[in-house]
């Protein structure tokens, strides 16, 4: 298939520009270099350097005909959204719709989306399914549901088949090395962690130790970007078979604790990784673990590279230069 990969010259973008070709398929990327970087562009693709407010850019980049979207140019910090919202409800809203109109315009109908489990807020019960309420915390995961439902009306009004997949914690790097590009000013765990591992930051803030948690640090589903760089070829190449939408989980369906990542990441870089406890982040659910039986049998999908140490070690290998 030839693909366009929204947002490709991202952290999770340039994985799935991997594995897409990989599997044999043809890939252009757009991107606009906000957050993505020429540094994850690979040989093999094709790159148009544009935004996706730019609604005339994108519907010249899509005339040309593709088989299948994968979007992933959103901004994605969750508590920036709540002091930003209108960045939020620009880009990830109004661009994702530029994006649908000129999928229409183009008669372009398979759409791969990156959504994730921020759309589900405070769990009720744990592992979360796909049938759990959607009730986000923050904007941020707002602004991903309210594309879900867009899109359940685009596929109803205009035959739009699309995947939704909603990532729980993305983490690690290319298994095989090729991604080197580091993420600007991270706020996630597992790259503070490493930005501290190589000196590049003090130390590691954790927040909250007092949570009711094997440790009582906060524990997460932590997934690894090749599993879900995976997942979006196997959506992508299933839409082609089944006619038929999807919304569902990638997760590890392991739970994680801040520490025991920590731990990790002190044997495997050998590093000390100095740490602070602090206060609880407002917001942090004590425990966030997805089931991903749907994505089992809908997409064969399973993660395989999502434990501790693959996490830590392919992390380690791009930060340690
Ligand atoms: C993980 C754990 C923290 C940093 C966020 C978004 C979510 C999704 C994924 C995009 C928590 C603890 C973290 C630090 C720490 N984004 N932590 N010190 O909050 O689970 O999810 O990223 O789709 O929408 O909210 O991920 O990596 O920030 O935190 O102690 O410096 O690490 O409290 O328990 P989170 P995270």
């Amino acid at each position: 298939m030839k693909v366009l990969v929204i947002g490709g010259a991202g952290y999770i973008g340039s994985h799935v520009c991997l594995e897409m070709m990989e599997a044999g398929h043809e890939v252009v990327v757009y991107d606009n270099l906000s957050s993505g970087l020429r540094e994850n562009l690979f040989e093999g693709e094709r790159f148009i350097e544009g935004d996706i407010m730019d609604a005339e850019r994108l519907a010249g980049a899509m005339s040309e005909g593709f088989d299948g979207v994968v979007h992933l140019a959103a901004f994605k910090a969750a508590g920036e959204s709540m002091t930003a919202p209108e960045k939020y409800a620009r880009n990830n809203i109004s661009g994702t719709v530029n994006i649908l109109n000129a999928m229409c315009g183009a008669g372009v109908g398979r759409f791969v989306f990156s959504s994730s489990a921020a759309v589900y807020g405070e769990p009720a019960y744990l592992p979360v399914d796909e049938k759990h309420p959607t009730v986000p915390e923050n904007f941020y995961g707002f602004t991903k549901l309210e594309i879900e439902r867009l899109l359940g009306w685009y596929d109803r009004l205009k035959g739009l088949r699309y995947s939704a997949l909603r990532y729980f914690n993305a983490a690690g790097y290319d298994v095989r090395g090729r991604v080197r590009g580091l993420e600007r000013n991270p706020a996630n765990l597992l790259p503070v962690i490493m930005e501290t591992a190589a000196g590049m930051r003090p130390e590691l803030r954790v927040f909250g130790n007092d949570y009711a948690t094997k440790d009582g640090t906060g524990v997460r589903d932590y997934v690894h970007v090749n599993d879900l760089a995976a997942a979006h070829v196997a959506a992508l190449e299933r839409m082609e078979r089944a006619d038929e939408s999807l919304v569902v989980n990638l997760g590890s369906e392991e739970g994680l604790s801040v520490l025991e990542i920590l731990e990790a990441a002190r044997r495997i870089t050998g590093k000390p990784v100095p740490a602070t406890i602090e206060g609880r982040r407002p917001g942090d659910p004590a425990r966030l673990v997805a089931s991903s039986a749907l994505a089992a049998e809908k997409l064969g999908w399973k993660a395989r590279y999502s434990d501790v140490d693959t996490l830590v070690e392919t992390s380690w290998k791009v930060y340690e230069r």
